[in-house]
């Protein structure tokens, strides 16, 4: 079996030496600043070089996990054993669009915008904006990459970005190159068939309709605001801790259908600003947890648990945490 050190001077073969970082502390890479470090941490700028690394790890049987933004994990103090690839392969462009010319300016009806999964999502959502293409300005300001966002299935308000999904490129598991139509990634709130395949995702395309500039702007600019009000963003968090109640869920809770915010029941049980460590529920917004300066993984998870506890014991159900837990354990 390949030792780690054989494995870096591998890469090295392969890939700018610049790019490639051992026992590199994941806390950089998180939007919570919490994690330990992966052996390896190699960053892919382009498609080509994500799928190189990607199968070099492969042949050598050295486990791989893929980091986009960073924005949904939870990160172990132990960290990750292998190779981290963080993923930038941000290639963006306009690949087809039908219109016309009416009075010199082309109307666009409808365009297929297509990212690499590198790409910040943000980015994406500017440029299509910039580009008069209406569809994606719900999410300005929604930290991660385009490969973390169809993972998962990002969503704003009722908005999920599944629904603007043309077709989605991975690698499978043979080494062949696959195309997912919209329909076949099964998209519902924070979940898509990849987190079942577990492939590797390479580029999206989105299918969005030709809008006017200046109102996409101000639409976006106010549902950016409206979150900032909301949510605690000047404080480093990764999102909403917990997943929503199903309207179900809600009523087997005894509150209404429409009471599904996971935030509202932690708020409604007095947990707002409860503390371990470093880390706390944010008086905000309370399914925030927020990293008050060198909080752990361990804190974190020890917060998770006692206010699922509490929920538990007031209204009899589970919150589900919408976060991802990864790395190796004590
Ligand atoms: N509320 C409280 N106290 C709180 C938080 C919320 O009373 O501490 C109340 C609000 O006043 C409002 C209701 O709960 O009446 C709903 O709150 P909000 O609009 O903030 O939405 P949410 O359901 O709590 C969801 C997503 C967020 C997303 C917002 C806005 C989930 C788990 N959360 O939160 O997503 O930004 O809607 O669309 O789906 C994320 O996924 O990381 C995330 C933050």
């Amino acid at each position: 079996m390949t030792s780690i050190s054989e494995f870096t001077d591998i890469l090295k073969d392969h890939i700018n030496s610049t790019q490639i970082y051992s026992d590199e502390p994941l806390a950089n890479h998180t939007y919570i600043k919490i994690g330990g470090p992966a052996d390896i941490l190699v960053e892919t700028k382009t498609k080509d070089q994500l799928i190189t690394v990607y199968q070099l790890a492969h042949r050598h049987h050295i486990p791989v996990f893929i980091l986009g933004g960073g924005s949904n994990l939870l990160i172990s103090d132990r960290g990750i054993r292998g190779l981290v690839i963080k993923n930038r392969a941000d290639a963006l462009k306009i690949a087809k669009f039908h219109g016309d010319i009416k009075a010199k300016k082309l109307h666009v009806d409808q365009a297929v915008l297509e990212a690499g999964s590198g790409v910040i999502t943000n980015h994406l959502v500017r440029y299509s904006i910039d580009n008069g293409l209406e569809g994606l300005q719900f999410f300005l300001g929604l930290p991660g990459t385009v490969g973390g966002a169809i993972y998962n299935n990002s969503h704003y308000k009722h908005q999920l970005i599944g629904n603007f999904v043309h077709q989605v490129q991975v690698l499978d598991h043979q080494g062949h190159l696959k195309t997912y139509t919209q329909p076949d990634l099964k998209f519902r709130y924070d979940y898509s068939i990849l987190q079942q395949t577990k492939e590797l995702i390479l580029s999206a395309s989105f299918l969005l309709k030709g809008g006017d500039k200046q109102k996409l702007w101000d639409q976006a600019t106010s549902y950016a605001k409206a979150r900032a009000q909301t949510q605690p963003l000047s404080l480093p968090s990764s999102g909403c801790i917990f997943k929503n109640l199903t309207p179900d869920q809600a009523k087997q809770a005894g509150l209404k259908p429409d009471q599904t915010s996971a935030g509202f029941l932690i708020d409604q049980a007095g947990l707002k600003d409860t503390q371990i460590g470093q880390v706390k529920v944010s008086p905000i917004h309370a399914n925030f947890f927020v990293n008050l300066g060198g909080g752990t993984a361990s804190e974190l998870k020890q917060l998770i648990n006692l206010v699922q506890d509490k929920i538990k014991s007031k209204y009899h159900i589970t919150l589900e945490p919408e976060v991802f837990f990864v790395g190796e354990e004590v």
